[in-house]
């Protein structure tokens, strides 16, 4: 039965999916450092301006897309019960979209860049990312609608979104009007670019970040828990209160700026309201393990997946308060917010992902993990290093917040802008730290998934030279 399934696509992601993960994480690394020791800006193709493009675009087109897509590969023809729909247009988008990954790269040292966060990139590679993102949904769209079941498990319609929700997204954001080969101009102007813009950064929190995120932690943790999900009815019920929502949240970035009060609200109401579906997917996790708890201890994968969706159920009741005013006024433009990022982006995002790729290695190279003891190592650095990193910047977060609304008894600033910047660099220096020791978990995974890989393809090897 495993035979029917095309295994060349998982495996070839697998690496571009570690090589633009360490890639990205240093490149985030470096830039922390670099807001601390301005010495690192070494020249402009180096400097923190064209480094933070690549590390934010890096982990969730480069290490992020690999691996949604590596685990899409995986999971959506089992879940169809049919054959990958175009194997050779899998091969052929691989290199495409790695290609496409590599000009982002070049051209944002070059310093050719849009500007608009997350859509940094010019106009040719967009033409690029849309292309490979067709090939991909062609692909998915064409397994599901082949399928020979006829339940449509949830993780199904999770993959259907992301692929439809970033199509619409990224197209409508990214029109311009091209000035020259790498030069181009948003087709909106003032007020309007700006909410389209959010309108699409926030939505790659939910289409890139969440929706095939949660496609792949209800796929994997029923598998890796050998557990049966507790609710698909729930399951479902959340899912298209999460998708109908996300789409009316983007304003919740722009509170307090020319963007009109009512559209502010709309955005401020419909974050609240997020909670529900959000802790939803979170309850039904929980639900799952039902008696079995003592998972925790004995399973290695049921940490990753629980302590992930921990990390989903605090991002998901930290982002709606964050849209509140009041605490917008305070956290907003404050090193909060990448605290808010990574407890998502590290331990939400990237602890899902790469538990899932702890199950599915040794099956399509039919062999044993090389290490669960590095394993669990790899657990406690990235669960360590993120635990700094966010608590580092709640706390720089709020006390940048502070210092600049404080005032004197006349009415005068009590600290200058640069106050504030000097308070902060004891807590960019432990970010530093966790960012780190995050990296340092990661190289321990990839080299547990690379030496796995050897341990699989050499017994194969051994297997069929029996044969002959
Ligand atoms: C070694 C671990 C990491 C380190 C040291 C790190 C460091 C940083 C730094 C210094 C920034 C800039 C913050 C600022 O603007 O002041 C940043 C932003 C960002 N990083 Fe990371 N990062 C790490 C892991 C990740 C991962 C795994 C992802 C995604 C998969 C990610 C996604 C992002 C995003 C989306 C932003 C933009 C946040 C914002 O605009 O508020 N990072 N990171
Ligand atoms: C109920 C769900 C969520 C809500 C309502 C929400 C709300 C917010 C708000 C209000 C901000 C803006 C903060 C500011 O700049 O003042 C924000 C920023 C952000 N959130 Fe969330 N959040 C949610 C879940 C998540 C999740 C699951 C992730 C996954 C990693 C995430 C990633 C981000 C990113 C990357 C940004 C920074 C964007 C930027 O300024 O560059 N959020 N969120």
């Amino acid at each position: 039965m495993e035979e029917r399934y095309d295994s060349w696509p998982v495996k070839a992601y697998t690496y571009s999916m570690i090589i633009w993960g360490l890639a990205s994480l240093l490149y985030g690394v470096v830039i922390s450092l670099q807001l601390v020791y301005p010495g690192l800006n070494f020249g402009e193709w180096f400097s923190y301006g064209r480094l933070r493009p690549i590390h934010t675009n890096g982990g969730a087109f480069g290490f992020g897309l690999s691996g949604i897509f590596a685990l899409s590969y995986y999971m959506v023809p089992r879940l169809a019960k049919a054959p990958l729909f175009l194997p050779k247009l899998a091969k052929f988008n691989f290199w495409l979209y790695n290609l496409t990954i590599a000009a982002a790269v070049i051209t944002l040292h070059l310093g050719f860049s849009t500007t608009k966060e997350y859509a940094e990139l010019e106009w040719p590679i967009d033409i690029l990312v849309v292309l490979f993102w067709v090939f991909f949904a062609v692909n998915m769209l064409g397994t599901i609608l082949t399928k020979t079941v006829s339940k449509m498990y949830v993780s199904l319609w999770y993959v259907i979104a992301t692929i439809l929700g970033v199509a619409v997204l990224y197209i409508f954001n990214n029109l311009a009007v091209p000035a020259s080969l790498f030069k181009s101009y948003s087709l909106y102007a003032g007020v309007n670019d700006a909410n389209v813009q959010w309108w699409y950064g926030h939505n790659a929190v939910a289409f890139v970040f969440t929706t095939p995120i949660l496609a792949i932690f209800f796929y994997f943790f029923p598998k890796v828990t050998n557990l049966p999900l507790f609710s698909h009815r729930l399951s479902i019920v959340a899912f298209w209160s999460l998708v109908f929502m996300y789409l009316w949240t983007g304003a919740h970035h722009l509170i307090w700026t020319p963007v009109p009060d009512w559209l502010q609200t709309v955005a401020i109401a419909f974050s609240l309201m997020l909670i529900a579906p959000s802790w939803g997917s979170v309850i039904n996790g929980y639900l799952t393990m039902g008696n079995n708890w003592e998972q925790m201890k004995t399973n290695y994968l049921a940490k990753f997946f629980i302590l992930g969706i921990t990390f989903y159920g605090l991002q998901t009741l930290q982002g709606p308060s964050q849209a509140i005013r009041s605490i917008s006024s305070l956290i907003h433009y404050t090193d909060w917010v990448p605290g808010h990022v990574h407890m998502g982006t590290m331990g939400w995002f990237a602890m899902t992902i790469m538990a899932s790729f702890y199950y599915v290695i040794p099956k399509i190279y039919k062999t044993d993990l090389y290490s669960v003891k590095l394993a669990n190592t790899h657990f406690w650095l990235v669960f360590t290093g993120q635990i700094i990193y966010s608590i580092s910047m709640w706390i720089a977060g709020i006390m940048q917040g502070a210092m600049w609304k404080a005032t004197n008894a006349d009415g005068s600033l009590k600290y200058t802008f640069q106050d504030s910047i000097t308070a902060s660099y004891i807590y960019w220096d432990i970010r530093s730290i966790g960012g780190i020791i995050f990296l340092a978990g990661a190289i321990v995974f990839a080299y547990n998934i690379f030496k796995t890989i050897q341990q699989g393809s050499q017994a194969s090897k051994v297997k069929t030279e029996g044969a002959v």
